[in-house]
């Protein structure tokens, strides 16, 4: 049985991006016997310096999230890193096994450094992401396309920790579907599909309703040419567009191309967000319909799972460095 690791952040409603880039492997990857833990990394969130009045509020929308998205309850545990004192722990013992020049190199280091106020937890955010994954020991790590350096980096500090001291970490595996793993604002298709405020209208949020949706897709950016076709250089808005489709309906983009073939760029808008429409609208309905106590009592139950878990790692981790 493979253990999987995952995780998002608490901060700002969860997004078309996160659904089609991770989500939704992450309830595949639970319908199928894998010990799954999915994580609201709330740790993580901290470099943006939250606001703390809200920050239980957003935990539990997300894993309210989660839930509506229907990830398989019976074979995952859902929780809250900050609950788990042993992520922060292996990530001071990791650190010990990264190179600073590491972080540097890392492009949402680069981005992300002057934005956020050019601080340490940006820099060393990976390291924690690293003992995320490592303290469950798990072997596959579904996320999207913006994931992927932090992860070569995880494998390096695995196999680093490994030379040194045994066969104690799998060396993870990045998990990714074939489209849909790196969605763009539709506003600026350029840019990252992201939770941040100032893009609302290039984003759409898992409560968006039909008429959102409909209009955002309406407006999004794409080209003066008229021909629906795949070209991440030259049609960056009508490539997120037809990822979008592609991700949703489970086809391929040449397939895409094909439907759509001789469509008009409004028509295919138009389809495209219906068919966003209709995946989000059973999404947010599942969300206002989830009992708190419920979520409460499960959030519970599956803590302890978490907690002796990750327990039994550090103990080994800790007995093996002599402390
Ligand atoms: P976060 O919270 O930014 O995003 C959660 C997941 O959604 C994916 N994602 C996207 N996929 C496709 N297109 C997009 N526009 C898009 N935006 C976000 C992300 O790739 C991610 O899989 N550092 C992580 C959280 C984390 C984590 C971990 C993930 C902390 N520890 C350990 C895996 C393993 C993050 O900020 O995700």
């Amino acid at each position: 049985m493979k253990t999987v690791f995952s995780g998002i952040q608490p901060t700002g409603k969860v997004h078309l991006g996160n659904f089609l880039g991770a989500i939704n492997n992450w309830v595949d990857m639970s319908n199928i016997k894998n010990k799954n833990y999915f994580c609201v990394v709330d740790l993580h969130s901290l470099t943006t310096h939250p606001d703390p009045k809200k920050m239980e509020e957003n935990i539990l929308s997300t894993v309210r999230v989660l839930i509506a998205a229907g990830i398989n309850l019976d074979n995952s545990t859902i929780y809250t890193q900050s609950k788990v004192s042993e992520h922060a722990q292996l990530s001071w013992v990791l650190s010990n096994f990264c190179q600073i020049g590491e972080l540097q190199r890392m492009t949402q280091f680069k981005e992300k450094s002057s934005e956020l106020g050019n601080h340490a937890g940006i820099l060393t955010y990976p390291i924690l992401m690293t003992a995320d994954i490592l303290i469950h020991k798990a072997n596959e790590v579904p996320v999207g396309d913006d994931q992927t350096q932090h992860l070569e980096l995880t494998r390096n500090i695995a196999e680093r920790f490994n030379n040194k001291y045994g066969n104690v970490f799998p060396i993870p595996e990045k998990t990714s579907g074939k489209v849909g793993t790196r969605l763009m604002s539709l506003r600026h298709p350029e840019n990252k599909m992201s939770k941040s405020a100032d893009d609302i209208n290039g984003t759409i949020y898992f409560d968006d309703s039909r008429d959102q949706i409909i209009k955002k897709f309406k407006s999004s950016v794409t080209d003066s040419e008229d021909e629906i076709r795949y070209d991440l250089e030259a049609k960056k808005g009508i490539s997120n567009l037809i990822d979008i489709f592609s991700s949703i309906k489970g086809i391929t983009h040449k397939e895409v191309e094909k439907k759509f073939s001789g469509s008009k760029y409004g028509e295919f808008k138009i389809e495209v967000g219906e068919t966003v429409a209709e995946y989000i609208e059973p999404i947010f309905s599942k969300y206002k319909s989830l009992n708190e106590k419920e979520i409460l009592s499960l959030l519970k139950a599956n803590l302890d799972i978490a907690k002796s878990s990750a327990k039994e790692t550090m103990k080994e981790v800790n007995g093996l460095l002599g402390i």
